[in-house]
């Protein structure tokens, strides 16, 4: 994942912003760069691969300036070379970015019309540029960031800084993190307070949206409307811990909204943007074509992706997958054939239960591939091949980013079979892959409905029992939801199939159920909307997550409803996880529970 550090001090800041990035090589990079104000103008080194062939640059080549930006890239719009590496800069400005600007090839295309010259196949390139043609105008750095920002399309983070302005930066943060760290006579910019430790404990954490102008004596925070506004300035305490929780109340809650950028990244891993195809990193032995049926084995949570991944793979790919919890699948003797595809997905790769079925589909000579958050993990080790999913250290008992990563990870799969077996075309490949992009950005907007979710969850934490519902790729999900709220908050719930809940459980309806329909406004969305009818009829609640032609159309009086962005309704359950996450967390926490650690379990499951 990128990471993104800035400084106005008092003297040469380049080591120290390497120093900085080095605290941010966790998060996983491909090349590096350093800018800094030598005298008036902007200059940079940049490099690719780690942060030593940076240093040595810099060594050969140094940078004496007291203001600069530093940036780790993981490359998402092209290749890991020099090029590509940030800082990107034009005329007047460089910058430093974290995310994705989906609008790039429009911009580009306006940029360049006007004159503007790209040197990298990179979206950040765009983000000079824009700025660049504002200040040309003869707009000041602020007019022209501010200028700028509306017009990108996506989650990202930014750090800009100006030819002729020794004391000033820019940041700003829109589904990507940043904080600002305060100094004595120095200010910094950095991805997250583990970047800040090594100059200041005292950070403020950027919402969504706002953008911030430091200087060495400060800083003034402004929101997406302009507004001036205060953060609060807390003790990070970062030093001691390379993992924390940030500003957020529990570990849950802070990957809750790591997603847009997490996710992002996962997305820039199996995918070319540039093009809009399905790009895999790593060469897969065997031929999707030759794949007669897929078998998907997990636990928990990683099994409901896997579950929603089965609508992917059969629909895109039109072969037929089978779904097995992994304590089942290594003991029932399921026939298989060999050289078909055996799928395992784990947050930890440690599962023990998953291990195990993948010893079993090995032994019987099935082609095995593992969607896994931990690399150094057994599953990823015994696996022929490992798809990596971007997560980073999850450490909330109750997986959120994993699963929504792990998500992800099997859509730009099941899209990859359905290309090499000749069911989807270059433009059915295309769509998707934008549909796909967009989903960062969307992600950002649901969790914009927290505080509409919190006092949801007041009333939830007073019910006994809660059911959950949705069709289609929504059915696993309400399985992930009712699992979510139970393992945290310890109310009873349950997922069931919308269209099973006339086969037994509306026995349970009545008015003290709250009952969560998912339901965006897809293909059995009228399906869904009986059902809610039935439910509605027994005096349940109802509790609709849908978009805002579901809640037009949608002829039910619900308790409340969530209204989620418009998006493909391929991917929703990227989408639609995060209210179902945020309505089990502010329950859990209106409950009073042990959030992180709920009782009686563990993160990595070893034992039978
Ligand atoms: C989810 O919130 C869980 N705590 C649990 O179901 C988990 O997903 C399951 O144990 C599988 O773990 P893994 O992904 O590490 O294999």
């Amino acid at each position: 994942m990128c990471g993104i550090v800035g400084i106005l001090g008092r003297g040469p800041v380049a080591d120290q912003i390497v120093d900085s990035l080095k605290r941010l090589e966790y998060r996983g990079y491909d090349s590096a760069g350093v800018a800094t104000l030598e005298g008036a103008h902007i200059d940079r080194r940049r490099a690719e691969g780690k942060l030593k062939n940076l240093e040595a640059k810099l060594g050969k080549s140094p940078l004496a300036g007291h203001i600069g930006i530093g940036h780790t890239r993981w490359a998402t719009h092209g290749k890991p070379t020099e090029a590509n590496a940030h800082p990107h800069a034009a005329e007047g400005v460089a910058v430093v970015h974290n995310g994705i600007i989906e609008n790039f090839r429009e911009l580009r295309i306006e940029l360049e019309k006007g004159g503007a010259k790209f040197v990298s196949e990179t979206d950040t390139e765009i983000v000079a540029h824009l700025v660049s043609s504002y200040l040309q105008k003869g707009a000041s750095p602020i007019d022209a960031v501010k200028q700028s920002l509306p017009r990108l399309k996506g989650a990202f983070a930014l750090a800009f800084l100006f030819k002729d302005h020794d004391n000033l930066m820019i940041g700003a943060r829109k589904g990507s993190p940043l904080a600002v760290g305060y100094g004595d006579g120095e200010m910094y910019l950095g991805s997250d307070a583990i970047a800040l430790a090594p100059f200041t404990d005292d950070i403020s954490y950027l919402e969504d949206g706002d953008w911030v102008v430091l200087t060495r004596k400060g800083c003034e925070i402004h929101d997406e409307s302009g507004n001036i506004v205060k953060r609060d300035v807390l003790k990070s305490g970062a030093s001691a811990f390379m993992v924390d929780k940030a500003n957020y109340r529990h570990f849950m809650a802070k990957e809750i909204h790591e997603q847009p950028e997490v996710v992002g990244h996962t997305l820039a891993r199996y995918v070319d943007m540039a093009s809009e195809r399905v790009a895999l990193p790593m060469k897969l032995p065997f031929d999707f074509k030759d794949v007669q049926r897929i078998s998907i084995t997990a636990c928990g949570t990683a099994s409901y992706a896997g579950f929603i991944a089965k609508y992917w793979f059969e629909r895109f790919a039109r072969v037929p997958v089978e779904i097995d919890v992994a304590s089942e699948f290594r003991y029932r003797e399921a026939p298989v054939r060999k050289g078909d595809l055996a799928i395992f997905i784990s947050q930890s790769g440690e599962t023990a239960d998953t291990l195990a079925a993948l010893r079993y589909a090995k032994q019987q000579g099935m082609h095995t591939l593992a969607v896994v958050n931990v690399t150094t993990s057994t599953i990823a080790r015994e696996s022929e091949t490992v798809m990596p999913t971007l997560a980073g250290p999850e450490i909330g008992v109750a997986s959120t980013k994993a699963f929504t990563c792990q998500l992800m990870a099997l859509a730009t799969l099941a899209l990859a079979a359905g290309k090499a077996r000749g069911e989807l075309s270059d433009a059915d490949e295309a769509k998707l892959v934008q549909a796909l992009v967009k989903v960062p950005r969307l992600m950002a907007d649901a969790l914009t409905h927290e505080a509409a979710i919190e006092k949801l969850a007041r009333d939830i934490a007073k019910s006994k029992d809660v059911l959950y519902l949705g069709r289609g790729t929504s059915y696993p999900l309400a399985l992930e939801g009712a699992l979510k709220l139970k393992e945290i908050s310890y109310i009873h719930a349950e997922g069931y199939a919308a269209g099973e809940l006339k086969h037994g459980p509306i026995a349970l309806i009545d008015e003290t159920i709250p009952v969560v329909v998912i339901a965006p406004y897809d293909r059995v969305f009228d399906k869904t909307v009986s059902n809610m009818q039935e439910v509605a009829a027994r005096g349940g609640n109802i509790i609709l997550m849908t978009d805002a032609k579901g809640a037009e159309e949608a002829t039910v009086d619900s308790m409340v409803t969530i209204v989620m962005p418009d998006m493909d309704s391929a991917f929703t359950p990227l989408v639609y996880a995060i209210p179902v996450q945020l309505l089990a967390y502010h329950t859990a926490v209106v409950m009073g529970t042990d959030v992180d650690q709920p009782r009686n379990l563990a993160k990595s499951v070893t034992v039978e």
